[in-house]
């Protein structure tokens, strides 16, 4: 990830410095961005100038003391934060009082971090996505300590950076990671009861609702082990609610190596000479299995609105453009109708009586006073 957000930084002309304590990382870091930039020429896709000036820009160090001229330092190091902590002290020794410190932090708390820090009012989350070159989406995240003008002048850098910016309470999965978990769980769970098979779900959710992947080949190329385990770090860390709880079926492949395409076994066979198996493609019970999946994703995004996470419009973008799904939610949600979100919603709660389904306070209200999300 370092690499990445270095190459994006250096090509909207910032000068970078990539820090890390392991010489092979950083000779690994170097050589890569040399094919990427390479590949880039050969696509046309920038000439031989940008791709030196772009080398200009970078330099790599493995000594924190080489960064004490910076003006924004973001650490994208192990996710551990004990680690993250230490090298923030670390840091804090030779830096300016001005000089941001950012953490591109997946799953940790942006405030816990933060409260390492002597000057903790100067850190702030900067969640990038990956690959950070290719994907448009970085999510913005305050800490509680975050001096408030330092949000909008992060956001201003990382729009020159090119970049879609929303800014996301700190909050277990920020944005994206929090509600693109039912995608998952819930087709996961019309798995586990047998409502369909993989391929068919997969399937509704390409066909019918236009997703570019359904959720069991998506699950089988982030790979299993890695999926499970957002899965159950945003689960432990909203207090074990069941809207998350993550399922034995994904945590048995993970256990059995069954990783995905990286190990050439998931949800799907990926050997050589190995079939795909073939979806039931009856529209009708389609419909059904995306209209579930779709309706859960809609109250999580509904949910991340009501407990003002995001706003209305950076959920949408979020969602679009972080894991591109081929409509903002809460869009889609005006589209499908508010009182039948909150029906479908309903009769899910009534068949299963788990808090998993209760519908969002927000789209009951909306319903009830025949709102909408986007005004006509
Ligand atoms: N991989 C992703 O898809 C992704 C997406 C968004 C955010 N992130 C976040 O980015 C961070 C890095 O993830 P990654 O997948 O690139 O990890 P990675 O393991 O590939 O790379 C981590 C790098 O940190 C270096 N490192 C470890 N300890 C260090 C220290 N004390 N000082 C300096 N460098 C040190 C390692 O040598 C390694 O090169 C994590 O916080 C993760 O949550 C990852």
């Amino acid at each position: 990830m370092g690499s990445g957000i270095a190459q994006v930084a250096a090509t909207a002309g910032c000068e970078v410095l990539v820090f890390d304590t392991n010489q092979k990382a950083l000779d690994r870091s170097r050589e890569q961005l040399e094919k990427i930039l390479s590949r880039l020429i050969e696509k046309e896709k920038i000439d031989q100038e940008k791709k030196q000036s772009i080398q200009n820009n970078i330099q790599y160090i493995n000594e924190l003391s080489g960064l004490k001229s910076s003006d924004l330092i973001i650490e994208a190091i192990i996710e551990d934060a004990a680690i993250k902590k230490t090298v923030f002290e670390g840091i804090e020794e030779y830096v300016s009082k001005d000089c941001i410190i950012a953490s591109n932090t997946s799953s940790l708390s942006i405030t816990s971090l933060a409260a390492s820090l002597k000057y903790p009012e100067r850190f702030i989350g900067i969640h990038f996505f990956n690959p950070a070159p290719l994907m448009k989406l970085v999510e913005v995240i305050p800490a509680i300590q975050t001096e408030a003008a330092l949000t909008v002048k992060v956001k201003e850098i990382i729009t020159s950076w090119e970049k879609d910016v929303v800014i996301a309470k700190d909050t277990p999965g920020f944005i994206v990671n929090k509600v693109a978990r039912s995608f998952y769980g819930e087709a996961i769970r019309m798995y586990e009861e047998g409502l369909a098979d993989q391929a068919t779900i997969d399937w509704a959710m390409k066909e019918l609702g236009g997703f570019k992947m359904g959720p069991f080949e998506l699950m089988d190329f982030i790979g299993n082990d890695v999926n499970y385990t957002v899965t159950e770090t945003v689960y432990k860390a909203f207090f074990y609610d069941p809207r998350f709880r993550p399922s034995f079926t994904q945590k048995r492949l993970a256990e059995a190596g069954y990783l995905g395409r990286k190990s050439g076994r998931g949800h799907y066979d990926y050997s050589e000479g190995a079939e795909m198996p073939e979806p039931n493609t009856d529209s009708v019970e389609g419909q059904k299995l995306l209209d579930r999946v779709l309706v859960m994703l809609i109250n999580e995004a509904a949910d991340t609105l009501h407990y003002h996470i995001a706003t209305r419009d950076d959920i949408d973008t979020a969602m679009t453009k972080g894991v591109n799904y081929p409509k903002g939610l809460l869009k889609w949600a005006d589209q499908i109708g508010i009182q039948t979100c909150v029906e479908r919603m309903d009769a899910l709660y009534f068949e299963y009586h788990e808090e998993r389904y209760r519908c969002s306070p927000l789209l009951r209200k909306m319903a009830r006073e025949q709102l909408k999300f986007y005004a006509e």
